[in-house]
């Protein structure tokens, strides 16, 4: 019989947080993001958006060096807060409580950012969150990140699990792959267990 999974809305989410339930949580910004934030260049600042943000210690060390153009979308209000207590600089409009396939394209973004964002979703909502992702970057624009690449079991709560190979179909329709291979820099816990992806939106009106 197929297994019907709970909503995990901003209740859940929220309680997680309140609970401390949060092992994703890494406490600081994660190498494979770094080393990828470390090498952008250029005097123009992208507009970046990473959803399902939590904490985003990624949206600090951004801010830290000196992106200005830094938007985080989350449904828990405790993840938001906490990224407002530890950078009281970051723009607080830039801090969405929103559900991040209700976001509007109408000013589209140059980055995406994913981490432990897309196993977080009821693996039903793949195809949309590759889609929506396609929908809210500008032609040419970048989604990178981190996938878990490993079978967690057939849990009935986050993290959910998958492969390179599954993962593939999801992006093929709207992405140019200019990298999706396993991470050489995670943290030892993920090591050889996600994929370090750079995907180019491809221009056109699929999406
Ligand atoms: C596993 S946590 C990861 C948080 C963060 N990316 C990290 O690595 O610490 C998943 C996050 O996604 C958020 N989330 C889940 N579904 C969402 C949705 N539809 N829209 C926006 N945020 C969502 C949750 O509130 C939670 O903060």
């Amino acid at each position: 019989m197929e297994t019907v999974l709970p909503a995990f809305d901003a209740a859940y989410w929220q309680a997680r947080y309140v609970a401390g339930r949060d092992g994703w949580d890494t406490r600081e910004v994660t190498p494979p993001l770094r080393a990828y934030f470390d090498q952008l260049t250029g005097h123009q600042q992208p507009r970046i958006l990473i959803p399902g943000a939590g904490r985003a210690y990624e949206a600090e060390y951004l801010h830290q060096l000196g992106f200005r153009e830094v938007f985080v979308v989350d449904l828990a209000p405790e993840a938001l807060a906490a990224l407002a207590t530890r950078v009281p600089d970051f723009p607080a409009e830039h801090l969405l409580e929103a559900d991040f396939f209700a976001l509007s394209n109408a000013q589209p973004y140059d980055l995406i950012v994913e981490q432990t964002f897309f196993c977080a979703l009821n693996p039903a909502l793949r195809p949309a969150y590759a889609q929506q992702c396609a929908q809210l970057l500008v032609p040419g624009g970048t989604l990178m990140g981190v996938l878990f690449d490993t079978d967690f079991g057939p849990g009935q709560e986050p993290p959910f699990g998958g492969s390179k190979e599954e993962y593939r179909n999801y992006f093929a329709p709207y992405f140019d792959f200019r990298h999706f291979d396993t991470a050489t820099n995670s943290l030892r816990p993920r090591q050889g267990r996600e994929l370090f992806i750079c995907l180019k939106r491809r221009p056109g009106p699929d999406a």
